[in-house]
Parts: structure tokens; sequence; C-alpha cells
């Protein structure tokens, strides 16, 4: 069975559905309907007062044990920042949490709807799901080997969820075509790559060159999954593979056969 969410429909959303009501709407005199030039500096105001006077997304722990707590303050005294990299870590390990979730949603939804449009099979997204739940567990080893808990939220992370809630959403919204849902995985993995970037940097600063072994891998199936899930949801939409070559020499040629066609 295959469900297209995006067929043509009864969409009565935008004003070319009312011709004449859209115009009497346009021609209004703004003050009558109590809006101004789209001046919008008192509500800017009120969100001054508000920043100013806001507390921080919560704070990064203190390592709990004697020789976390030890390892911090030497590296501190070195001039590094530990805690910067306590805190990018509960980030990674809230994001792969959410990956994880986000391919069990997907594994379910297609289940339901998969067909032989795409390439992608679900041994393929059971794959990326491993790699995203084999990514916590060397984040939470990380963050323990710093003397770190891995079970406390810090801030990053807290920011984390907060911005993967809308992807969430998607997945789980029975509504949402493979397609769509693709988009939202594609989105997690632009994310994923670049957030493993930042602690493969993170950990050569701190010359913690085991981790930066073990996160230059992670970094690599990353990249992965994001060719992967770019592919599929380029062949969920119609596209092939030919169609979407972005190399610059290629430009001409294609719009060559564009011409041609
Ligand atoms: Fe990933």
């Amino acid at each position: 069975m295959t469900r297209h969410s995006e067929h043509v429909g009864m969409n009565r959303t935008g004003i070319q559905m009312s011709p004449v009501d859209s115009k009497a709407m346009q021609e209004m005199d703004p003050s009558m309907a109590g809006i101004d030039d789209g001046d919008e500096s008192a509500l800017a105001e009120m969100r001054n007062d508000y920043i100013a006077n806001a507390d921080s997304l919560g704070s990064i722990p203190l390592p709990g044990t004697l020789k976390g707590a030890v390892s911090m303050t030497v590296q501190a005294l070195k001039g590094d920042s530990p805690q910067i990299l306590l805190d990018k870590l509960g980030e990674r390990l809230a994001f792969e949490r959410t990956g994880t979730r986000l391919y069990d949603a997907l594994i379910t939804k297609c289940e339901v709807m998969l067909d032989g449009d795409i390439s992608m099979t679900i041994d393929d997204l059971e794959h990326i799901r491993a790699d995203e739940a084999r990514h916590f567990m060397l984040i939470s080893d990380a963050i323990e080997s710093l003397g770190g808990d891995p079970t406390s939220q810090t801030p990053s992370a807290d920011l984390a969820g907060v911005e993967s809630m809308g992807l969430v959403q998607v997945l789980n919204d029975p509504r949402t075509s493979i397609a769509q849902s693709l988009h939202a995985i594609m989105t997690a993995e632009l994310s994923d790559k670049a957030g493993w970037e930042t602690l493969v940097a993170l950990a050569d600063e701190h010359d913690l060159t085991d981790m930066v072994d073990e996160f230059t891998n992670a970094l690599n199936q990353e990249r992965e999954h994001l060719a992967l899930v770019q592919t599929w949801y380029e062949e969920a939409i119609g596209l092939t593979y030919g169609d979407v070559e972005l190399d610059g020499g290629d430009i001409d040629s294609q719009q060559e056969s564009i011409s041609a066609e």
C-alpha cells in the first residue's frame, strides 16, 4: 500500500482560494484592524526585559566522584575548560538517544508503508539505529572516563532535547509519509555530523587521543548515515541518483540534457 501525503486536494489555506475576501482584506485601512505599520518595538522591549532577567539553561554538574573532581581541577588549572567538553558530551548523549528513537519510529512506519519505490530497506534502518545506540554507549563511557555522570542533564543536552522535539513529533505523527519522515531524519543527521565534528575538535584540544580516534570513527559513520538518508529522501520525492549530482563540472551537461528533453 502506498500512501502519498503529497496529493493534490482541497487545501484552502492560501488567499487565492477566496479572491474577493482577500482583496477586501488587503484594501482594509490598517488602523481599522488595529495594525500599525508593523512596528514590533513594544514586543522587543518586553522580550529585552525577560532576556536581561532570565536564568541560564541550568548548569554543568561538578563531577560526583573524587577522581572526577580531581581531574576536572587539574585540567582547569592547565587552562582547559573540561566543563565545555562535558557539556557537549551531554549534548551528543541526548541527541543519540533521540536518534535511536527517531529510527525506531521510522522502522515502525516502514513496516506499514514501505514499498519498492526507494532503495532503503528496514535492514538498513536497523543498521543505522544500531550505530546510534552504539554512539550513545560510546559517549556514556567517555563521560564516565572523565569522572562525569552520564545521567545528568547538561545545559546543551537540554538545548538538544528541545531542538529535536519537532523531529520526534514528525516521526510519530501517523499521517507523515516516508519522504516527510526522511526529511526530518535528514535534519537530525546534519546536526549529528556537525555535533561529532565539534566533539572530535574538543577531544583533540584536551589531548584525549583515544577519544579523538573513537569519535572520528563515529563521525565517519554519521557522514555515511547522512549520505544514505539524503539519497533515500531524494528517491522518495522522485529524484533519481543521477539527477542530484552537485559536482560543478556537471552542471552544463545536466542543463543540456534537461533542455534536450
Ligand atoms: Fe546518525
